[in-house]
Parts: structure tokens; C-alpha cells; sequence
């Protein structure tokens, strides 16, 4: 067998594999891999493609990472238009719609309907040729969306090529693209975190999500989809009701809403509705309401479109989100860690949907000032699905005249210094960096599960130390002693005794997590974990330029001067070398400053090395300059082995490929064992 066709059959291997791990993982969610196997697998995978870029195809599972970013999105015509629905919100509609129906076709009465939760996300068109994807698309107005197929093959719940067999040879395949709840709820606080300004809600988030640029952003945000309706262009229609279409979208690899029922007539549709109500709040993802469609493909066709916009088959039932009336009492402003002045309703308290809201967001001075909102006002409070309680506005009707009208702060409320506001932005920041509203966020932050963890130091107990005079920044934490905490209420010794042992223990956290908790506007997680794996140490990344930093891949020029800028600024300066005074680590684990010691070099792991991750030891040749590839071949420079190496090993003796142990690569990339 030539090197060629072994690698051709290894490579779709690999992809079956992938795929089918995929499935499990995100479909049945169920997943049978350990995730250190899928890893090793996929990387296989992307080595492979690399050395025969030949037999590198758009659908291959490693595609999804993306391609490189657009400069804008182009435009494509769908085959079949993208239709709306109409809205049925009471029983009565209901009713109406199935009464114009049976006079076109009396069949519809007894044919029975499929009903299924309304996705409120981005619609998108898939277009698969003999099963595979082409295009995926934005709805846009119906005829013409946007081309996002980069972006959508970054969602591991779009299928690249179906499974089974018996596909249409030309089909769109209509689904809504979501942001899951949690999901959206952690973006939100992310992006709060790195001073960008929060989406209003997860169908925002999922329709900003899709329209990006770069598919490293969307694949970043981990959308998800549902598939609910095929369009077949050329071939046989793959079922006769919309049920069965459903099982059949579900068994050709597609996520399949699961509340999906048929029922007989519609006396039982409506019979389930306040089921379906009920349920609504409940998902892990928002609905507005159900679809209720005519389950006969037949019939659909009988009763075609109206006004060449929605089908008469399908009809939106739609429940009114929870609304609640009650009183502003206060606007109040709470100073975020960047400094941004977020101003937030106190509410009476009041019951929506089934929860107590007593504040609301006001995101910031335009709305407030756009919807008329004032202190004193009766004011309407949604809660649509899970997310944050918003305020819809005032009942200008209630006014008594006592009201008062928003007054933007032209002082921090929590330091009394002059706030700025931006020229191009919608909120007033506090610009002293040592507002203690600021310090005291940037201290959570600091000690939060995702950046220094330092266990029991949350918000409770950052407010008492700096009240007691302990603390004035973060380094001042690496200085408490047992005996000063013992002396505040709530403390016991052991309970202080745990405190201290808890800060001494994060100094031992990756350079990636410190760089995170130092709250560096635009440095999030991933940006911190990138800066910290390709300048290793605190002192490389403080010497890097801004187009060093630029350069990383994954980081533009906006993050690049933002860090150039935090380390520049006397305080900040000041603050980290305390930090590092005080003994907190400064490197990321196994990453080697980068070089050039093995610049253009092809290099092969195989086995189990005794100390590094294949991941680290992949990140430390790639530090140094070098590749590392999938197979052996002529092209192979160094094959490093470990335990275990199996015909990797046998193929480097035999091409004569130099072979060397985990010791003599820390040796060349300057990493002394
Ligand atoms: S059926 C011809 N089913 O709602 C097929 N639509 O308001 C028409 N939507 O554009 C769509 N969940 O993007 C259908 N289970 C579902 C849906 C659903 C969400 C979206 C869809 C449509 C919009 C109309």
C-alpha cells in the first residue's frame, strides 16, 4: 500500500471516529470517548491533513475549527424561500386557523397536527448535496440571506455529512440556531467582566454569534441548533407527515427538539397547551411557544402559502412572556471592576413568573433616557424564559408628578471623582484606578473560581477586609495573618486559619489564570490562556510589544494595546510587582519561551512521555519553532517516544529518522529536565 492510500483510509477512519464521537457527545449526549482519546484522535487527524493537504476535504471534522476570518459576509439566494409564520395567541386563534383550513380542505380536522417548541434563536438554511454540506445561510429577508457556512461548520451540532444513506440529492434543511441560557448568562458576565457592553438576550447573542467575521468568535460562543423542516430541491421527499420528517431529520444526524408530540385533532392540541406553557420556563433554552403544524405532508401542499410569506399549514401558538407591575423606587449605579457605571432599578418586590424580583438592569443612560424610565414610576418588569428581569417602561398613566427623572452621575458614587464618558460609547466609566468600587470588584474578581480561586474569599468577605483597613489591593491579601482576621466578627481561627492557607495556596496558579484575575480590559480566559502559552513567563509578555502581542494568533490589535496599556500604567505596574514580591507565580506550566531552536523542523510524537501531556509537549515544539506532524515520513526530522511507542517507532528505524527521549527535546527547546 503506498504512504498515500494508507494515509487516505487512516484519514477517513479518524473522521468516522470523530463524527461518531460528535454525535454522541453533543446529540445523544452520551459520549463514550474520554475526551484525552478524542483530543489524540483529532490531532492525528489535523497532523494527517497537513502532511496531504491533497486529501483535505470541507467537511472533514477538523474544518469545523474554521477558516480564516471574512471581510464581510457574502450574500445567498436560497433555493426555496424561508417563510414566517403567523400567530395564534389564544385559544381562539387557534381555533380560527383550523375553521379557514378545513374550508379549503375539511381533511385537516381529522388528519392530525405535530406540535413542537418554538425555538426563539436565528433561523438558518442548511443546504446538503448527496448528504453533505455546501452552504449554511442566515435567513435575511426571506429570499436572500447571508452566506455563514464558516461559521455554522464551528457548531458541532451541524452535521457535516448525514448519516445513513438514503439522502436527497438537493436539500435545504431550515433549523434556528440557539444560545443556550447558561451559556448566554456566563458570555454576558464575561463580556461585563472585560468591559464590553452585556447582549440583551440569548436570541441577540445567537444572531451576533452567527453574523461574525471570524469563525473563531463563533466557535467560541458554542451555539447550538435545532433542525425542524426540510426543503427537498431534487429527489424523493423523505416522509409523508411532518412527524415522521422530524425522526427522519433526527436519524440523518440532525438534533431533534425533543417535546415534539402528534396529536389527533386539535381539541388535544389545545388540551396540552398549558402543558406546553408550563414547560416553556423551564428549558434550558427560550421559547415563545409552540408550532403547531399540520401533520400531513399532502394536505401542507393542498393548503400552500399565503401571500407568499407563511404557509397556511403552520400557525406559531405563542404565550405572552410574564409580566409584573411594581414600583422603581431607586435607580441605583454599581461601579464595575473596568470602572463602567451600571445603572440598575431597585423594584418593589414583586412576583414574575414564579420568582421575586426586587431589581432589574437598566443597562445604561440612553435606554433609560430613551424609554422615560423615573424614580418613582410604576413600571412594567418582564421576565421572558430565564433570563434577567428587564424593565419594558413606565405607566406614564400612574404619574403623580413626584417623579424623578434620571440624573446620569457626573460623580462616581462610589469615589466622588469626576466620571468620563466616551465619545463613541453609551456608558460612563469611573477612571480612578483607586476607586474603592472598583478595587473592591477587582478583588472578587481576583480571588474568583475562574481566575486565582482562593476559596472562601468571596464578596462578603473582601467588603470586611477592606472595611477593617486590611486590604487596599490584591497584593495586601498575600500579607494577612491569622491573628488580624481572628480579631473581625465571623471569624473563627480555623475558619481564618483556612483563609490564609487558601490565599498562600494560589500562588501556585498558572501564569494564565493570574493574568486573568488582573482584570486587563479584553482579557478573558482564552486570551489569557493564549498570552500565557506563547510568552510562558509574567516578565516575557511585560517586555512584548504591542505587535508582538498582536501577533498571537487569536489576538487582535484592540486586546494587544489594552495589555500594552495595563502594564504601562504606573499603578498596574506597581501593583504586579507587589504580586510578584509577594511570591505568586509567574510561568505557565510547560511552556517554553518562545524561540527558534527547532525553527522549520517536522516533528513526530509517539508514546506516553514520562512527565509531559502530548498537549504540552506539542506546545513546546510549536514554541520553538517547529511542527509537529501526524505520521513519519522522509519529510520527519526528530521522532520523540516514550512508553509505548508502537509503528511510529518502527517506521522512524526504518526511514533511519533520528529518535530522541522527552529529556533531549527540553533539551533543545532550552527546557533543562
Ligand atoms: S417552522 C415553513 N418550527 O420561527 C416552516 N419554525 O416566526 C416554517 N422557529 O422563521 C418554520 N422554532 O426560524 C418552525 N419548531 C419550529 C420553529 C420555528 C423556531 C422559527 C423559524 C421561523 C420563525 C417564524
Amino acid at each position: 500500500m503506498t504512504d498515500q492510500s494508507a494515509a487516505a483510509r487512516r484519514i477517513s477512519e479518524l473522521r468516522q471516529a470523530i463524527d461518531r464521537a460528535n454525535h454522541q457527545y453533543y446529540i445523544e449526549d452520551a459520549p463514550e470517548l474520554p475526551d484525552a482519546e478524542y483530543d489524540r484522535l483529532f490531532r492525528e487527524l489535523q497532523a494527517l491533513e497537513r502532511d496531504h493537504p491533497e486529501l483535505l476535504t470541507p467537511d472533514s471534522p477538523t474544518q469545523r475549527v474554521g477558516s480564516e476570518p471574512a471581510s464581510s459576509l457574502t450574500k445567498h439566494p436560497h433555493l426555496r424561500p424561508m417563510l414566517s409564520l403567523a400567530n395564534a395567541f389564544s385559544p381562539e386563534e387557534l381555533t380560527a386557523w383550523e375553521e379557514r383550513n378545513a374550508r379549503l380542505n375539511p381533511d385537516v380536522r381529522t388528519g392530525g397536527y405535530a406540535a413542537e417548541i418554538k425555538i426563539d434563536g436565528a433561523a438558518i438554511c442548511l443546504t446538503y448535496r448527496h448528504g453533505r454540506l455546501v452552504v449554511g445561510a442566515t435567513r435575511g429577508n426571506g429570499t436572500i440571506g447571508e452566506d455563514v457556512t464558516a461559521n455554522l461548520r464551528t457548531i458541532p451540532d451541524v452535521p457535516l455529512v448525514l448519516r445513513g444513506s438514503d439522502h436527497p440529492a438537493l436539500m435545504e434543511v431550515r433549523g434556528e440556531v440557539y444560545f443556550p441560557i447558561a451559556a448566554f448568562r456566563k458570555l454576558n458576565r464575561r463580556r461585563e467582566a472585560e468591559g464590553e457592553p452585556p447582549f440583551a438576550n440569548p436570541r441577540n447573542a445567537a444572531a451576533g454569534s452567527l453574523r461574525q467575521l471570524d469563525p473563531a468568535t463563533t466557535r467560541s460562543r458554542r451555539l447550538r441548533m435545532f433542525a425542524f423542516h426540510v426543503e427537498v430541491v431534487e429527489g424523493e421527499p423523505p416522509a409523508r407527515t411532518h412527524h415522521e420528517m422530524l425522526e427522519v431529520l433526527a436519524g440523518w444526524g440532525f438534533p431533534v427538539e425533543t417535546h415534539r408530540r402528534r396529536f389527533p385533532d386539535l381539541a388535544a392540541v389545545q388540551a396540552a397547551i398549558p402543558e406546553y406553557e408550563r414547560l416553556i420556563g423551564t428549558l434550558p433554552f427560550e421559547a415563545d411557544g409552540i408550532v403547531v403544524k399540520v401533520d400531513r405532508r399532502d394536505l401542507q401542499e393542498d393548503l400552500g402559502i399565503v401571500g407568499g410569506r407563511e404557509p397556511r399549514w403552520a400557525i406559531a401558538r405563542k404565550f405572552a412572556p410574564e409580566v409584573a407591575v411594581t414600583r422603581l423606587n431607586e435607580i441605583r449605579i454599581n461601579v464595575g471592576r473596568t470602572g463602567a457605571l451600571n445603572p440598575y432599578a431597585v423594584l418593589e418586590p414583586v412576583e414574575v413568573g414564579g420568582v421575586t424580583v426586587s431589581s432589574a438592569t437598566l443597562h445604561n443612560e440612553d435606554q433609560i433616557a430613551q424609554k422615560d424610565i423615573r424614580e418613582g414610576d410604576y413600571v412594567e418588569i418582564m421576565r421572558a424564559g430565564e433570563v434577567i428581569p428587564q424593565v419594558i417602561g413606565p405607566l406614564r398613566d400612574q404619574r403623580t408628578g413626584a417623579e424623578r427623572p434620571f440624573a446620569p452621575p457626573t460623580e462616581c458614587p462610589a469615589c466622588g471623582q469626576p466620571v468620563v464618558r466616551p465619545p463613541d460609547e453609551v456608558m460612563r466609566y469611573c477612571v480612578n484606578a483607586g476607586c474603592p468600587g472598583r478595587i473592591f470588584e477587582a478583588i472578587v474578581h481576583f480571588a474568583g473560581r475562574d481566575a486565582m480561586d482562593i476559596r472562601g474569599l468571596g464578596a462578603e468577605r473582601v467588603r470586611q477586609l477592606l472595611d477593617a483597613g486590611l486590604i487596599r489591593d490584591v497584593s495586601d491579601l498575600y500579607r494577612l495573618r491569622v491573628d488580624e482576621l481572628v480579631a473581625l466578627d465571623r471569624f473563627a481561627d480555623q475558619s481564618a486559619g483556612q483563609l490564609v492557607a487558601a490565599i498562600a495556596d494560589s500562588t501556585h496558579r498558572p501564569l494564565a489564570l493570574l493574568l486573568f484575575g488582573l482584570g486587563i480590559r479584553h482579557v478573558g480566559k482564552n486570551v489569557a490562556q493564549l498570552l500565557a502559552r506563547r510568552f510562558g513567563t509574567l516578565a516575557a509578555l511585560r517586555a512584548a510589544d504591542q505587535d508582538t502581542i498582536g501577533e498571537v494568533p487569536g489576538i487582535g490589535p484592540t486586546i494587544a494595546a489594552a495589555v500594552v496599556e495595563f502594564f504601562g500604567a504606573a499603578a498596574n505596574a506597581d501593583l504586579v510587582d507587589r504580586l510578584v514580591a509577594a511570591g505568586v507565580a509567574t510561568e505557565e506550566p510547560n511552556v517554553a519561551p518562545r524561540g527558534d531552536a527547532l525553527a522549520g523542523k517536522a516533528y513526530v510524537l509517539t508514546g506516553t512521555l514520562p512527565t509531559l501531556s502530548r498537549t504540552d509537549a506539542a506546545a513546546l515544539i510549536e514554541n520553538a519553532g517547529g511542527r509537529v506532524t501526524g505520521s513519519v515520513s522522509k519529510k520527519t526530522d526528530a521522532v520523540v517516544a516514550g512508553a509505548d511507542a508502537g509503528s511510529k517507532l518502527d517506521k522512524a528505524r526504518e526511514l533511519g529518522i533520528e529518535i530522541i527521549d522527552e529529556a533531549e527535546l527540553l533539551r533543545r527547546v532550552g527546557r533543562e529536565a
